[in-house]
């Protein structure tokens, strides 16, 4: 053993040799360091008081903390509602700025449509998902389609933004008479056929069929051409998307008993969301924004493109 064990430049070693070589200075820590140590162990007192950090009760309740000087007790709910009030003050600025804009220009603006799209999302699926489906890919019951699709461009009601803001603001209704009175049993039988020929591009083979068609009241609501009348939610009868069933029995009951016209008839109803007061007019104007951005929505200040070359 040689001195070097017991001191290194005056400062005496704890004694304790390692690997014959190697010892153990009773140097004191930096004084940083025990000032360090020594305000934590203050802090954790002084946290103890401050919070409610105390985990047991007494006289049936906790120890709720002596509170931060200025701001009074902590509690969970307290810091939710100042983080939901920052949250609020960068919403506040959107929201302030819809009240006063018509849907067409809430789309038009890119950054707000993007925010209206994200609160877009949850509104829909509380008042609207039960029906329309997540997305609006639609909700099917033995009948067919429950409630439509909305992520196409096929439309009853049209797809304009605005066309759709009146849809969600005032519902729609689709009054289809039933023609168990005005027509006759072959009747019905002929024009369900014919239906669906033209459905499927052939109608020129249900002469027959096609004969009632004309000579009945279909053509007032569904015009000569059967594509339906946007401005009272008549079907387009020439493609193959179906409200209802599509088969000829289906079509057959669809033209027998109506619909919304009585007990025997389909039911289809969309409800209002602004008369019933079941959503602010800013809501409604998000879901508007929201449903067109589905991607079937129509601008309208362009007239119907012709079909693209292929
Ligand atoms: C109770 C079920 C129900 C709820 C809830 C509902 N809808 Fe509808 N919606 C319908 C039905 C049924 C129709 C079709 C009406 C018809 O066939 O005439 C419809 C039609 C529509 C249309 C028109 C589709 C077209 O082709 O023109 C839009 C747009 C629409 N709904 C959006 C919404 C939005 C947005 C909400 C939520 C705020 C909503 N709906 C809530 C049942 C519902
Ligand atoms: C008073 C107007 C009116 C008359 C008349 C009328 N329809 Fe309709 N029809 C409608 C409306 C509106 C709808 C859409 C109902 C809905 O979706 O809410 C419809 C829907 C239909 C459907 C269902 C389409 C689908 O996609 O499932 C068929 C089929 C149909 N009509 C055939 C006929 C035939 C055939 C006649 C003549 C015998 C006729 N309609 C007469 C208004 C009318």
């Amino acid at each position: 053993m040689s001195d070097n064990h017991n001191s290194a430049g005056g400062v005496p070693t704890t004694g304790h040799v390692w690997d014959d070589d190697l010892a153990d200075l009773t140097n004191q820590p930096p004084k940083w360091w025990m000032l360090g140590l020594t305000a934590s162990a203050i802090w954790v007192v002084v946290y103890f008081l401050m919070y409610p950090a105390i985990p047991f009760a007494v006289n049936g309740t906790f120890f709720k903390g002596i509170g931060l000087p200025g701001t009074g007790k902590w509690t969970a709910i307290k810091e939710l509602a100042e983080d939901q009030k920052v949250l609020d003050d960068v919403r506040s600025k959107y929201e302030n700025k819809l009240k006063g804009m018509t849907p067409a220009a809430i789309l038009a603006d890119k950054e707000l449509s993007e925010y209206v799209i994200r609160s877009g999302k949850v509104l829909f699926g509380d008042n609207c998902a039960a029906c329309h489906g997540q997305n609006g890919i639609g909700t099917i019951d033995k009948h067919g389609l429950f409630a439509p699709v909305l992520n196409d461009d096929d439309w009853l009601y049209g797809g304009t933004i605005d066309n759709i803001h009146e849809t969600i603001a005032g519902g729609r209704q689709g009054m289809m008479t039933p023609h168990k009175d005005s027509l006759k049993p072959e009747q019905i039988d002929a024009v369900a056929k014919y239906v669906k020929a033209l459905s499927e591009g052939k109608g020129d083979s249900e002469q027959a069929g096609k004969k009632v068609f004309m000579e009945s009241d279909c053509t007032a609501c569904h015009g000569p051409d059967a594509r339906g009348m946007q401005a009272m939610g008549s079907a387009n009868l020439t493609d193959r998307i179906w409200r209802f069933d599509g088969s000829p029995e289906g079509i057959k009951r669809t033209v027998t008993d109506g619909v919304n016209a009585g007990p025997d008839s389909r039911i289809a109803v969309m409800p209002s969301f602004k008369t019933a007061g079941k959503l602010s007019d800013t809501e409604i104007k998000k879901l508007a924004v929201y449903v067109y951005k589905f991607g079937g929505g129509v601008k309208d200040d362009v007239p119907a493109a012709a079909p693209a070359a292929r």
